[in-house]
Order: C-alpha cells, then sequence, then structure tokens
C-alpha cells in the first residue's frame, strides 16, 4: 500500500500541517498516512507539550487526511530503547520495513535545510522524497536540483501552495492566550480542555494591570514580531527566552518608580530608564533569573556594542512590531523580513538620525552601538 511518512514536532498541529499531508496523499496515490511526532527534535529546541499530548493533537488534527492515518511512536520507542536520536536516516529505514512502499513527505523549509541533516546521504537511499512548495520558498525547483545533484535520490516536488501558517506565531498567540487562525477548532478545544500553554497567565495579567491598553497591544505585537523574525531568519533562539524578553520588555514603562533598585545614575529621568529598570524589575517581579533575557531587556532601547543575537531580535522586534504603521516602519519591517542584520542596522540608523533631528542627547550605549555597527 503506498504510504506517505510525515515527521514534526506538531507542538501543536496546525492547518498547513494537515492541508498538506492531505494534498500530498492526494497527489502521490498514496492512502496511508504515517505521522511520525519528534521525540526530540535535533534541530528544534524542547517542544512546549508533552509526547503524549503532542500524540493526542495529531489524531484529531490528521483524522481524515488520508484513508488510514497512524499515528507511530517510533521516536518514543526508540528513546526508551536509549537512542539518544531519532535522525531520519535511522527511524526511516525502520519505517520501511514496518510499512513497505513509503515517500518521506517534508516541507519546502525542511528541503532549505537538508544538507545539515544527520547523513543526508543515506536518508535519500531509503525511498524517495517529496518536497512540499511554500510560500517564502518558491525556488524549491532550484532547491530539488541542487538536492539531487549533491546527493542523489528521488526527490518529487509536490506543488502545495496552502497558506503558510507559522508554527511559532500559532505558538505565541496560544501562549498570549489568543486564539490563533492558524489551528483548526478541534485542536483549539483539546488545548483548552486540557488547559495547555497557560504557563504565562500570571505574566500576562500582571502586565494587563501595569500596562495601558496601548502598552499591552504594543507588548503582544513585540513578542509576535520577534517569535516570527527568530523563525524566519532561522536564528535558533530559545523560543521562551525571546518569548519572554518581548513579552517583559516594556514592563517599567508606565511605572517608574526607582525603589532603591539598581539602575544607571544618568538614564534617571530620561526615556531609556524603563529598559534598565524593566530589566531589575523583571527579575523581582516575574522571578526572571535567565541572564540572557534579562540582558535584552536592558538595552532594547538603547542598543549597546557587541550584542547577542537575542539582543538585537528584541531591539529590531520592539522598532519594528506590527502595531507600529507609520513611515517608515514598514519599510523597517520589510529590509528585516528580508535580512535580519541588514533590518537591525536600518533601526538603529533610524533611531540615531531621529535623535539627531529632534536634538536630543544621545545615550552612550547607543553611540558605542552606531560607532560598531554603522
Ligand atoms: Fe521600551
Ligand atoms: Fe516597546
Amino acid at each position: 500500500m503506498k504510504t506517505v511518512v510525515f515527521g514534526g514536532a506538531f507542538d501543536p498541529p496546525h492547518l498547513e500541517h494537515s492541508r498538506l499531508t492531505e494534498f500530498a496523499c492526494k497527489f502521490l496515490g498514496a492512502e496511508r498516512l504515517i505521522i511520525v511526532p519528534t521525540y526530540s527534535p535535533p534541530h528544534k529546541s524542547g517542544g512546549t507539550l508533552s509526547f503524549e499530548h503532542r500524540v493526542e493533537l495529531s489524531k484529531i488534527a490528521f483524522s481524515g487526511c488520508a484513508d488510514e492515518v497512524i499515528i507511530d511512536q517510533i521516536e518514543l520507542d526508540r528513546s526508551m530503547e536509549g537512542h539518544k536520536y531519532n535522525y531520519s536516516s535511522e527511524v526511516l529505514p525502520i519505517l520501511k520495513a514496518k510499512y513497505g512502499d513509503i515517500v518521506y513527505l517534508i516541507g519546502g523549509d525542511s528541503a532549505e535545510h537538508f544538507h545539515t541533516w544527520h547523513k543526508p546521504e543515506d536518508v535519500v537511499k531509503v525511498c524517495p522524497i517529496a518536497v512540499a512548495g511554500r510560500a517564502g520558498y518558491d525556488d524549491v525547483d532550484k532547491k530539488i536540483c541542487n538536492l539531487t545533484s549533491s546527493f542523489g535520490g528521488n526527490f518529487i516536488r509536490i506543488a502545495f501552495d496552502g497558506e503558510a501558517v507559522s508554527s511559532s506565531d500559532v505558538k505565541a498567540r496560544l501562549l498570549l492566550q489568543i486564539k490563533p487562525e492558524g489551528i483548526s477548532d478541534e485542536v483549539y478545544d483539546y488545548i483548552k480542555s486540557h488547559h495547555l500553554f497557560e504557563r504565562y497567565i500570571p505574566w500576562l495579567e500582571k502586565l494587563k494591570a501595569w500596562q495601558s491598553p496601548e502598552l499591552y497591544h504594543h507588548t503582544i505585537n513585540v513578542v509576535l514580531r520577534a517569535v516570527n523574525l527568530n523563525s524566519l531568519h532561522n536564528l535558533k533562539q530559545d523560543f521562551d527566552k525571546v518569548f519572554q524578553s518581548a513579552l517583559l520588555h516594556d514592563n517599567a514603562k508606565e511605572r517608574p518608580s526607582i525603589d532603591g533598585l539598581d539602575v544607571p545614575s544618568d538614564s534617571i529621568g530620561t526615556s531609556v530608564l524603563h529598559q534598565f529598570l524593566g530589566a531589575e524589575k523583571a527579575r523581582r517581579d516575574f522571578g526572571v533569573v535567565d541572564e540572557d533575557v534579562i540582558s535584552a531587556i536592558k538595552v532594547h532601547t538603547t542598543a549597546c556594542k557587541d550584542m547577542s543575537i537575542l539582543q538585537k531580535l528584541i531591539y529590531t522586534a520592539d522598532s519594528t512590531s506590527y502595531d507600529r504603521e507609520y513611515e517608515p516602519i514598514p519599510l523597517l519591517r520589510e529590509i528585516g523580513d528580508r535580512d535580519f542584520e541588514e533590518g537591525f542596522r536600518a533601526v538603529l540608523e533610524y533611531t540615531y538620525h531621529k535623535l539627531l533631528k529632534a536634538q536630543k542627547s544621545i545615550y552612550p550605549l547607543t553611540l558605542e552601538a552606531i560607532k560598531q555597527y554603522l
């Protein structure tokens, strides 16, 4: 029986996953669909949901995508047997022995990073690989040509042009208690009835109490912008660190009382105070202990020299967040979408000129950043 194999974190499974597998099964004439939830994904940092919940959600999300749908827990079984990794080069041969005539389905974004996989030359020997086209990855045909000449094998182009759904965007919205458009009602109902994605509710409640509706709206938009930039450019920043820094970046903006906290004296009474105070209040009021998160909050307004990727990410996301519609932010957003470093520098340059024009004093950290990056 012709069988399509599709793996992923499914944290949670979204509509593009189910639409793509349904389309691929029809396109390839496959009656059976094997879904393989990852147990410890080698390419991504740890999932938010437990393996058991991701299996249950996959049952819901993929039902009806083929005549027969099986959620195969091979990755859990192998991990129980002591295997540290579940590389495709090792898992696929076992699935082939079990199910016979298989085609391995991957998304266009996975094809993009295929050469970085563990032993790609072994993966292509197991079975044909179907690659789905996806918005933002229009050069899939070229990619397939390159992969074939590098590794051989049989790559099949699936002309799937379904709407792109960003997994990070879905996850961030769920954590922000906003219903994402990219998941089905059934998946959403399961999530709600099992109280999943609720771990940031206490933080959201504090922010709602301490921020004006406008500032809270801005905060939400910075979170979404930051997680999307992180996945768009494959920056590989830990999802929770990005989420936390963006969520808390302006936590002190409307509560300027210093309360004896340690802030630079030259920032007191200026608009940059809230970044230093925000870092200290993230520790005190939200229990943040991660220094990467603290340091990203601490320079989100001024920037500084030798910035980490996370610091640049929060700095850029803050200035190009989706709630800022005035000129030239849409243009800066576009630059940031195209190239992360260029987007960061464009924001720094824009801020610098804005300060000059307004004849405002420029904070020393900003001057250092300008010296290094512009
Ligand atoms: Fe701010
Ligand atoms: Fe902000």
